[in-house]
């Protein structure tokens, strides 16, 4: 794999082997780089987690990080981010991770066919597939399997990329997913993964609640006007009264960052049942997974050494 921009080109098999790998990472696992190997993190938008956490990736794997300060590039000469893409390439960068407003910019640089491999961190409302590869994994070490999970995704459904990647991959692996908040939220695109529940039902059979952040950067003047914080919490938020619905099995899930007190209780963020840092902390494991594998595809790691580790 030499770039990923979407959980739509994982294959089951795909994401068997990143929930080893990053398992594997997690346990400790150490790899060889080949050469010097040089990374660039290009957000265009603002991050804590995602970038954070790559380059915390890029780091515990022995790869030196360049910085990129968007306000302070080309990119505001006019320069296009392929053309940006390109001339890091000249540079030396072997890797880099964007994240950028658009959805698909990635296109462009996949058709260049490019020899520095791309780590998609997020493209507007389309895909963020490490943030759904770290969610798996955060599931998975909590019930060890997907198939027949009950998943409900609660919230920003108009806006989130985190709601689009996490409702087909979870699909692929047979969980059932529904979703919940403004049913006028409920974006067409999301029907062929599952219904929509008004939350009352929904927290009472749930394994696995996910809350979406509302994302007033993505609203619309009128979109902003008519949304109330307070009447939000108590339509659509995990409220304590709703926690006492929510089986003791199920988990809740955020991809953070949380506005506290409108999709969830302030208080209930660090919860018995809530896995909101532990995704988080995931996130680091998961994407050494990303960054080593797609750097294996140009021969910076030993692809031997990463089947080994997933044995
Ligand atoms: N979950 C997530 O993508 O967080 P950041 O925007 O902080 O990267």
């Amino acid at each position: 794999m030499h770039d990923l921009v979407s959980v739509q080109q994982l294959s089951l098999d795909d994401i068997n082997y990143f929930m080893k790998l990053s398992q594997a990472f997690k346990k400790g696992a150490q790899v060889k780089l080949q050469q010097p190997v040089y990374a660039m993190n290009l957000f265009f938008e603002n991050s804590t987690r995602t970038h954070t956490s790559f380059e915390m990736a890029q780091r515990r794997l022995g790869i030196q990080v360049l910085q990129f300060v968007p306000q302070a590039s080309s990119i505001l000469k006019g320069e296009s981010l392929l053309d940006t893409v390109k001339t890091i390439q000249a540079i030396g960068v072997n890797l880099a991770v964007i994240r950028h407003p658009q959805n698909q910019y990635y296109q462009p640089l996949l058709d260049a066919h490019l020899q520095l491999s791309i780590a998609n961190g997020g493209d507007g409302s389309g895909q963020h597939p490490s943030q759904s590869l770290l969610d798996l994994l955060t599931i998975k070490e909590e019930f060890g399997h997907f198939q027949g999970l009950k998943v409900g995704i609660v919230g920003d459904l108009a806006h989130s990329r985190v709601a689009r990647s996490n409702a087909e991959i979870l699909t692929k692996l047979n969980a059932q997913v529904y979703f919940s908040g403004p049913q006028e939220w409920f974006a067409t695109d999301l029907q062929q993964y599952g219904t929509y529940c008004p939350i009352d039902q929904l927290i009472e059979q749930v394994d696995v609640l996910m809350l979406l952040r509302v994302q007033h950067e993505r609203f619309d003047s009128s979109e902003e006007k008519g949304f109330q914080a307070q009447d939000y919490y108590q339509q659509y938020g995990l409220t304590p009264q709703r926690l006492a619905s929510l089986p003791a099995q199920a988990i809740i899930m955020h991809p953070a960052p949380v506005n506290r007190g409108v999709e969830i209780a302030a208080d209930l963020v660090e919860c018995p049942q809530s896995r909101i840092f532990q995704q988080m902390h995931n996130g680091v494991f998961v994407r050494m997974a990303i960054v080593s594998t797609l750097l294996s595809s140009q021969g910076l790691i030993a692809t031997q050494e990463l089947k080994e580790l997933v044995k």
